[in-house]
This record gives C-alpha cells, sequence and structure tokens, in this order.
C-alpha cells in the first residue's frame, strides 16, 4: 500500500449538524480531529432543516421533558428505545441553551425568550388535545442557523476540515476495532489513509434512494454503505418517513412550522379532512398519520388539481406579516417551485420522502453496537454513529418533527463526550495498519477506471429510486414488496457492472456518482428486505395486509445483515429513571 497516511486522535465523517456538534466536543477537549466532508461544511444537509428544534424550554406554553417524552415514545409508535428517549428529552435544554449561548439566531419573544412554536404530535400534558409550544425556531431556517453557528464555533475551536473528501471505507484491524478510514480527495483523485483511534460516522441518510426526496442530492447513505461493508448490520431501516408537505412536483420541503403557526391541509372540496382522520390534533398529527390520510384523499378521488394527485395547504389566512416574518423561505420556495404566493394562493403539496428512522446500531454515547456472543449489543471499539445515519433508536418507528435536529445535537455531544473518555484510556501511539487496509476501496476505484463499457450510473440510480418510491411507499402492499425485493437485487447487480466514461481525476464527479451508488444500493436493499419481513403496520411501515401494529410479534429491532439475513432484537423497554411508557393503541 503506497498511500499518504495521516494520523489524528478522532476522525468524523460528516460536516452536518451531528458531525460538528461532536467534532467541538472533541476540538475543545484538544483531541486531534478531523472533519470530512463531501461539500463545504455550511452545506450540509442540516442547512435544510426548517421548523425548529424540540426542547421543553415551556417559555409559550407550559412544558416538561416527560410530557415530551411521552410524545416521543408514542410517536415512535412504541418502537423507540425508553432508555434513549428519556436521555435525549432531559438533556434538549441543556443542548438549546448551549446553542443559544453560543450565538444561534433564534426568534425571540417580546420578553427575550426563545421564541417556541407548536410541531405535529408534541402535546402538553400526556397526549391532551392542547398541543406544547417546544419547537425553538429561527423563522422557518433553524437548521441553517444551527450549522453556521457550529461551524463558526468549530473554526474557533481549530477543529480540521478536509473539505470535498469522500470516506470510502472504514479500516479495521483483525481484533474488529475500528482504526480509521481510506478516503477520496476529490478535487485531485488521490486516495489517502486516515488513521484514526476512533471513527465517528456522521454521514446523515439515504433519501435520495427514493425518486421524490426532500433530501440533499448528498445524501446517498455513504456512512450506511461503509458500515455494511465493513460487516456491520443496519437497523430497522424499514421505517422511511414521509413528510406531509413537499411541494408537489419538486418534493422541496414546507415545514410543519407552517402548521405549527395555523395553516391547514384542503382537499378539492374545500374540506379540512385531517378532523376526520385525527379529531383532536387534525394537521398536527405525527407524520405517519398525516402522509397516509392525504394519500387516502388522493386515493379515493379528493385530490386536488387537474389530475387530483395532490392537496393543498392553506396559509393565506396567517396575514402577510406573519407569513414573512415566521414563515419568509417557505414563501420564497413556493413562488419559486410552485408558482403560488401563500399571501393568496394554497401551495400543492403532496407526501414526499423525509427521514430514515433507520441506520447503523448505536446506543446513546454515539457507541456502534452488533451483536456478539456476549448479547445482541456489543460494543464494536473505535467506532461511532450519530445523526440520520444511525438508529440509536429515539425515533422508532415514526419521528416526530423538530427531534431531528435535537437528536443531532443532543447525541453529537454525547458521542464527543464518549470519545473523549475512550481515547485518552488509549496508547498514545497508532497500531499497525492490515497491510490490505485500502485494498477494497483500491479496487473498486480500479475497476471503474478500467472499465469500458457496462451500465450507466445514472440508468442504474434512476432505476433504484423508482423502483423504491413504487414498491416501498406511504402505503406497502405484499406482491409489491416482494418484487421490489427481487428489483432491488438485480439493480444491485447491475450496480456492479457501472461503467464511467470520464476517467481524469480532477473533481471527477462521474465518480464520485458512482460510488454513492454502491451506498444507495446497500440502503435500497436493506430497506425493501425489511420491510418485506415485517407483517405488521407500525409508524411509517403501514402494510395493506397486515393493517395492525402487533405488539406480540413485533415489538423488536430488526438487523438487516451485509449477507441479507435479518435478525431481531429486543426494544429496550426500560427509561433510565422514570416508569416505561406501555404501548397503548395511537390516536391522536
Ligand atoms: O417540517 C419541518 O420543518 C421539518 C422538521 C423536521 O423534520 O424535524
Amino acid at each position: 500500500m503506497n498511500l499518504s497516511v495521516r494520523k489524528f486522535d478522532a476522525v468524523v465523517v460528516g460536516a452536518g449538524g451531528s458531525g460538528m456538534r461532536a467534532a467541538l466536543e472533541l476540538a475543545r477537549a484538544k483531541l486531534k480531529v478531523a472533519v470530512l466532508s463531501k461539500v463545504f461544511p455550511t452545506r450540509s444537509h442540516t442547512v435544510a432543516a426548517q421548523g425548529g428544534i424540540a426542547a421543553s424550554l415551556g417559555n409559550s406554553s407550559e412544558d416538561n421533558w416527560h410530557w415530551h417524552m411521552y410524545d416521543t415514545v408514542k410517536g415512535s409508535d412504541y418502537l423507540g428505545d425508553q432508555d434513549a428517549i428519556e436521555y435525549m428529552c432531559r438533556r434538549a435544554v441543556e443542548v438549546v441553551v448551549e446553542l443559544e449561548h453560543m450565538g444561534m439566531p433564534f426568534d425571540r419573544l417580546d420578553n427575550g425568550k426563545i421564541y417556541q412554536r407548536p410541531f405535529g404530535g408534541h402535546t402538553q400534558d400526556y397526549g391532551s388535545p392542547k398541543m406544547a409550544m417546544r419547537a425553538c425556531a429561527a423563522a422557518d431556517r433553524t437548521g441553517h442557523a444551527m450549522l453556521h453557528t457550529l461551524y463558526q464555533q468549530n473554526v474557533k475551536a481549530n477543529t480540521q476540515f478536509f473539505v470535498e473528501w469522500m470516506a470510502l471505507d472504514l479500516i479495521r484491524d483483525p481484533s474488529g476495532r475500528v482504526i480509521g478510514v481510506v478516503a477520496l480527495e476529490m478535487e485531485t483523485g488521490e486516495v489517502h489513509v486516515l488513521q484514526s483511534k476512533a471513527v465517528l460516522l456522521a454521514t446523515g441518510g439515504s433519501g435520495r434512494i427514493f425518486y421524490s426526496s426532500t433530501n440533499a442530492f448528498i445524501n446517498t447513505g455513504d456512512g450506511l454503505g461503509m458500515a455494511i461493508r465493513a460487516g456491520i448490520p443496519l437497523q430497522d431501516m424499514e421505517f422511511f418517513q414521509f413528510h406531509p408537505t413537499g411541494v408537489y412536483g419538486a418534493g422541496v420541503l414546507i415545514t410543519e412550522g407552517v402548521r405549527g403557526e395555523g395553516g391547514y391541509l384542503l382537499n378539492k372540496n374545500g374540506e379540512r379532512f385531517m378532523e376526520r382522520y385525527a379529531p383532536n390534533a387534525k394537521d398536527l398529527a405525527s407524520r405517519d398519520v398525516v402522509s397516509r390520510a392525504m394519500t387516502l384523499e388522493i386515493q379515493e378521488g379528493r385530490g386536488c388539481g387537474p389530475n387530483g394527485d395532490h392537496v393543498l395547504l392553506k396559509l393565506d389566512h396567517l396575514g402577510a406579516d406573519v407569513i414573512d416574518k415566521r414563515l419568509p423561505g417557505i414563501r420564497e420556495i413556493a413562488i419559486k417551485f410552485a408558482n403560488a404566493d401563500p399571501i393568496k394562493d394554497p401551495i400543492p403539496v403532496v407526501p414526499t420522502v423525509h427521514y430514515q428512522m433507520g441506520g447503523v446500531p448505536a446506543n446513546y454515547m454515539g457507541q456502534v453496537v452488533v451483536p456478539g456472543a456476549n448479547g445482541p449489543e456489543e460494543i464494536v471499539p473505535g467506532l461511532y454513529a450519530v445523526g440520520e445515519c444511525s438508529c440509536v433508536s429515539v425515533h422508532g418507528a415514526n419521528r416526530l418533527g423538530t427531534n431531528s435536529l435535537l437528536d443531532l445535537v443532543v447525541f453529537g455531544k454525547a458521542a464527543g463526550e464518549q470519545i473523549v473518555r475512550d481515547v485518552r484510556a488509549l496508547p498514545e501511539s497508532h497500531p499497525d495498519l492490515p497491510k490490505d487496509a485500502a485494498d477494497r476501496p483500491l479496487a473498486r476505484l480500479a475497476h471503474l477506471d478500467s472499465a469500458s463499457s457496462g451500465e450507466r450510473v445514472v440508468d442504474v440510480s434512476t432505476d433504484l429510486r423508482r423502483a423504491m418510491q413504487l414498491h416501498c411507499g406511504v402505503f406497502r402492499f405484499p406482491q409489491m414488496l416482494k418484487d421490489g425485493v427481487t428489483k432491488m437485487q438485480e439493480i444491485a447487480a447491475r450496480a456492479e457492472r457501472v461503467f464511467i466514461q470520464d476517467k481524469s481525476k480532477v473533481f471527477n464527479t462521474a465518480r464520485i456518482e458512482a460510488l454513492e451508488l454502491d451506498n444507495m444500493v446497500q440502503s435500497a436493499l436493506a430497506t425493501v428486505v425489511s420491510a418485506e419481513a415485517r407483517t405488521e403496520s407500525r409508524g411509517a411501515q403501514a402494510r395493506d395486509d397486515f393493517k395492525d401494529r402487533d405488539d406480540a410479534n413485533w415489538l423488536k429491532h430488526t438487523l438487516y445483515f451485509p449477507d441479507g439475513r435479518l435478525e431481531y432484537k429486543p426494544v429496550h423497554m426500560k427509561p433510565l429513571t422514570v416508569d416505561a411508557f406501555e404501548p397503548k393503541v395511537r390516536t391522536y
């Protein structure tokens, strides 16, 4: 192996909210930390988060972390691990106040406190009809404000960024410890080894495996592909969230904050149909409930437009002042992508893939855990995962809006703290690298450099996205799922035969897309195989043939292994300090 080798205490793969929050903890502790990112850090997908970050500050309505915890457990359709959920909801206030003190420009109430708005599924008093105002917001650009704040703090703390570097694979030593990554410098096409005592995967989700998605083009599940290729299973990948309000035709996100501010959905008869599906929470029911209701309205002939294939989001009654002050980005998006000015026109919307609840199995300190001789959750030394690429699991089968930004900073910080402890307990020097450390990614690149014929990347990736959209949608049908598995296996075989015409080294995006396709294939396979096997409806998985939740048989996490095998492990039903919330029928 004749590659450049650089040595670090910790390598963070991904510069979104979770990666940057972790990196900050590491840099402040004076660890030598490298952050790799395919894009400039402030272009990471966190920048697209709109409506807010959940924390029971109680600035605008009575609130406390117990209610937040209850809502999150219920929102997860009882698949969330209750210890991790308690941990997140309890630490929420601390991490939001920290962001405030770092200078994050939250909107303010007249009394100077952080502005908070209601969001779907967030209630007062353990699910009462009264909504909690829990979403701390910076207008409708909360992720943007957070990402810039974290970036500036990292610059101040001397975090070393490797911008436009794509991590390709993990390096494990013969004992299984993760000791670094192999990465591609996109500007030059050179491959490097970054040796490290800790590797943190913070690569975001894989929402781009669907055709219609609110996700950035970079969200190709790179951390998931790296994990699978390193022999690590993926957890609960069947649960993909459809956000109710993607702009019809474009997929761009329209924040749930619109409904938090008082906007509502209408069908072609001008009916506020959510009143029928969720009499209490109405348009602020949780996302799986609203997305299913919208899909049913469309399927039953009450959709809008010439093709009856979308519904309308009405917000003109909020008035120009509220829209311009609280939802300025939404107005801009609606005008640009839907040709509708929400001050006077409703926005055409459809449920659009938004968030992956599953991912690399991790505990609430960010340590990656896999089944082993001593139980279902043995720590993989040296490997950590946070943010959307991880499955902690706080979101279970369905995530509540604004719990994602929260998850990023709570678990980013927690993983950072854990890595500091772990790295300080290790010897000063790095172990020798295995001779074959970079063989797999080098072989993949060599194949792309030499192949002169085969499938075009764009054809395979488009087929993959179309297949996922068709076979793994809001409602799932048994034969469609079976066919989806077969189709995805065929697509996986085709992906091995792709070739690229442009062989140049300098900023060759064709090569990057081919490498991303390998990761998308892993994520898509895990999703469709896990979905086909789970014969119940829970959260984001709504099966036509098994319409009910089946706690007797399915109150368990799925693990999808690299060879396509599935195993299951128990949900953590025991919180850290309070009584458990026992599963019950979930209504809003
Ligand atoms: O609707 C939104 O603003 C999205 C928030 C989230 O996914 O947490």
